[in-house]
C-alpha cells in the first residue's frame, strides 16, 4: 500500500483487533490517536480526540453527529465504521460536508446469519430454559410435553428485509426443510429466487409466518416497526427474532406480546438501550431469549473488519479508491 501522506491525524475511537491496528501502523499515518481501551471512549474525550483530525475510525456505539462534525473540524475527509450499520451516524450532515465513509459489508454476512439462526433455535426450542432446568434440579425425568417448542421443518419463515443478511438466513433455514419463504422490503428481489422467497406486504408477512426474522436496516421507516399491531397480527405459535438493529422493536409491546401470550418466543441480538439494564423486564421472561449483539463475533470476522475498516480509513486518507464505500 502507497504511503499516506504525512501530517495527517487519525482518531481510532477503541482497540480494535489486531489485522486492522498492523495496516494502519504500517501504513505510516503521522499521527494515531487512539482510545485505547475494550470500553466506548467517553463522549467528551471523543469530541477531543476527533480535533483536527484527517480520518476516524468508529464504531456503532460512536454516534456521529453534527455535533462531533464540528469538533473535528475542516479538515475531516474519512469515516470509516466497523460496522455494516451506518444508522450511528448522520448521514445529512456528513454528506452536506463532503466526507467518504468506509463500512463493513459482506464480511460478516455469514457470521451473523449463522448466530441468528442459533438464536431462533434458542428460542424456538427453549435452549436456555432448558440449559437452567439441567442446573437446577428442574430436570426430573422424560416427560412427553414438558419443554416442548416449534420446530422449522416443514414451517414457513418471514423475514423482514432480504439483503444480504436476510438471504444468508434463509438459505441457512431452507437446510431445516422450511415450507415457504417470504419476505418484506422496499422492492421485490431478483435474488429472491435462490430461496425461493415469495415477496408479499409485511402484513401478510406477519400473519403467515411461523417464524418472523427481523434483518432489515434502521432506518426512519422501520424504527418502531414491531409494535403492538405487528404482534397482534402474529399466530400464538409464532417465533420473533431480531438481529438487525433494537429499535425497530417496540420493547414494551413485544413484552406484552410475550407475556401474554399473543406470540410464543423471541429471540433478540439486540436491544434499545445496549447493554439492556439487568432490571429490563424482557429479562424476566423465560420466553424470550436476549443475546448481547455478538452477530458478527468471530474471530475472523472481526478480525477481517477491523483490516476492511483500516483500508477503508486508508483509501479516504489517501484519495483513492475504498474497498467498501458507502455511497449515499
Ligand atoms: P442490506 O443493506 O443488504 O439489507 C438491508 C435490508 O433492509 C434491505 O434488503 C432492505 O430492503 C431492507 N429494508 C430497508 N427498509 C425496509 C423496510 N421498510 N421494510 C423491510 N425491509 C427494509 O444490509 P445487511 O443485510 O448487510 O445488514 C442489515 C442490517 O443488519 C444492518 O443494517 C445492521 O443494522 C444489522 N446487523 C446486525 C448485526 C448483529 O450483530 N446483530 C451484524 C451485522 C448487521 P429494500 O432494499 O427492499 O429496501
Ligand atoms: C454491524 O456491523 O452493523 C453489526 O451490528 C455489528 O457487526
Amino acid at each position: 500500500m502507497q504511503a499516506v501522506q504525512k501530517l495527517m491525524k487519525v482518531f481510532i475511537t477503541r482497540r480494535i483487533p489486531p489485522e486492522g491496528a498492523k495496516l494502519l501502523s504500517q501504513a505510516g499515518v503521522y499521527e494515531v490517536a487512539q482510545w485505547d481501551s475494550d470500553e466506548p471512549v467517553p463522549r467528551a474525550e471523543l469530541l477531543k480526540g476527533v480535533e483536527g483530525a484527517h480520518g476516524i475510525l468508529c464504531l456503532l456505539s460512536d454516534k456521529i453527529d453534527a455535533e462531533l462534525l464540528d469538533a473535528a473540524g475542516p479538515n475531516l475527509k474519512v469515516i470509516s465504521t466497523l460496522s455494516v450499520g451506518f444508522d450511528h451516524m448522520a448521514m445529512d450532515e456528513i454528506k452536506k460536508r463532503g466526507i467518504r465513509v468506509g463500512y463493513t459489508p459482506d464480511v460478516l454476512t455469514d457470521a451473523t446469519a449463522e448466530l441468528t439462526v442459533a438464536l431462533l433455535l434458542a428460542a424456538a426450542r427453549r435452549l436456555p430454559e432448558g440449559v437452567e432446568e439441567v442446573k437446577n434440579g428442574g430436570w426430573s425425568s422424560w416427560k412427553p410435553l414438558w419443554l416442548c417448542g416449534y420446530g422449522l421443518s416443514g414451517s414457513t419463515v418471514g423475514v423482514v428485509g432480504l439483503g444480504r443478511i436476510g438471504l444468508a438466513i434463509a438459505k441457512r433455514l431452507k437446510a431445516f426443510g422450511v415450507k415457504r419463504t417470504l419476505y418484506s422490503g422496499r422492492t421485490a428481489k431478483a435474488y429472491a429466487g435462490e430461496v425461493g422467497g415469495e415477496f408479499v406486504p409485511l402484513d401478510t408477512l406477519v400473519a403467515e409466518s411461523d417464524f418472523v426474522v427481523v434483518s432489515c436496516s434502521l432506518t426512519p421507516d422501520t424504527k418502531g416497526m414491531c409494535d403492538q399491531a405487528f404482534f397482534n397480527k402474529m399466530k400464538k405459535t409464532a417465533v420473533f427474532v431480531n438481529s438487525s438493529r433494537g429499535t425497530v422493536v417496540n420493547q414494551e409491546d413485544l413484552y406484552q406480546a410475550l407475556s401474554t401470550g399473543q406470540i410464543a418466543a423471541a429471540g433478540l441480538d439486540v436491544t434499545t438501550p445496549e447493554p439492556l439494564p439487568t432490571d429490563h423486564p424482557l429479562l424476566t421472561l423465560k420466553n424470550c431469549v436476549v443475546l448481547p449483539h455478538i452477530g458478527s463475533a468471530t474471530y475472523s470476522t472481526r478480525g477481517v473488519m477491523a483490516e476492511l475498516s483500516a483500508q477503508n480509513l486508508l483509501g479516504g486518507l489517501q484519495g483513492t479508491d475504498m474497498p467498501s464505500e458507502l455511497t449515499f
